[in-house]
């Protein structure tokens, strides 16, 4: 068994190519770039990008998707929800939603692996979100830590995270553990198919959970890029 296999994340380089790992959507030099969603956010979210701690240091487009539909259509109902965001790179679906929904009443977490949490962590900062939004390390597949057991997470936001086809399983086991804790959670789950393997992430979903397609006014303009907005319910 080589290295490749036996690692639940990329070894990630900017030049890499592998045939398990999507590439980049364009490779962006470190900046801090500004967000409004077409004003849906009165104020921009600021977004340092930098990718010398991984891919999850820029933006993807699945995560702007996410971002604004979460913006569009759910901003009111997040207000008693217990949200937790899943390979969250620099934050983009978490922290707009935070600074989209002032009224939330709990913390949000937003998470990835270790080495995506200093990043996660500035851009809190860099938005003024730090009384209310925590940033954590949660590595797919390995069992929830006590904090988040404890949160019990009844929203779960992951965008882009099938991207690199050894780290499906994990990715799966963490939906299925979040959904066994908390049946009644929803998972608001986008992605963009690069390959064909990206598909058997979905056929694998619908055989754990209630997979539905959300509407979404821009569905039109996004499936053209091959950009799919699920939601994932416990299958009851
Ligand atoms: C393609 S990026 C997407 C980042 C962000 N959600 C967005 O849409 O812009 C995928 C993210 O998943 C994270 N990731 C990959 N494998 C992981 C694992 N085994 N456990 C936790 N996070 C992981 C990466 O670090 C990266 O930040």
């Amino acid at each position: 068994m080589n290295d490749r296999e036996t690692s639940s994340s990329p070894e990630f380089s900017p030049l890499a190519f592998d045939e398990d790992l999507a590439p980049l959507p364009e490779y962006k030099a470190a900046g801090t770039t500004e967000v409004d969603f077409s004003g849906l956010l009165g104020e921009p979210l600021k977004l340092h990008e930098d990718l010398k701690s991984g891919c999850g240091g820029q933006l993807w487009p699945a995560g702007m998707v996410l971002a604004k539909h979460m913006l569009r259509y759910h901003g009111e109902k997040m207000k008693t929800a217990r949200i937790l965001e899943l390979g969250a790179g620099g934050g983009v679906v978490g922290l707009t939603v935070a600074k989209g929904c002032p009224s939330i009443q709990h913390p949000l977490y937003i998470t990835d692996m270790v080495e995506m949490e200093p990043l996660m962590q500035h851009n809190i900062s860099l938005n003024g979100l730090d009384d209310r939004v925590r940033a954590r390390v949660l590595n797919w597949g390995e069992p929830l830590s006590q904090e988040i057991i404890d949160f019990k997470p009844d929203v779960i936001l992951a965008a882009d995270c099938v991207y690199f086809e050894p780290a499906f399983p994990l990715l799966m086991q963490t939906l299925q553990e979040l959904l066994t804790l908390v049946p009644t959670a929803t998972v608001f789950f986008c992605f963009k198919k690069r390959r064909r393997a990206d598909m058997q992430f979905l056929k694998a979903a619908k055989k754990a959970f209630t997979v539905a397609e959300v509407h979404d006014d821009d569905r039109p303009v996004f499936s053209r890029d091959n950009l799919f907005l699920f939601t994932f319910t416990h299958k009851s």
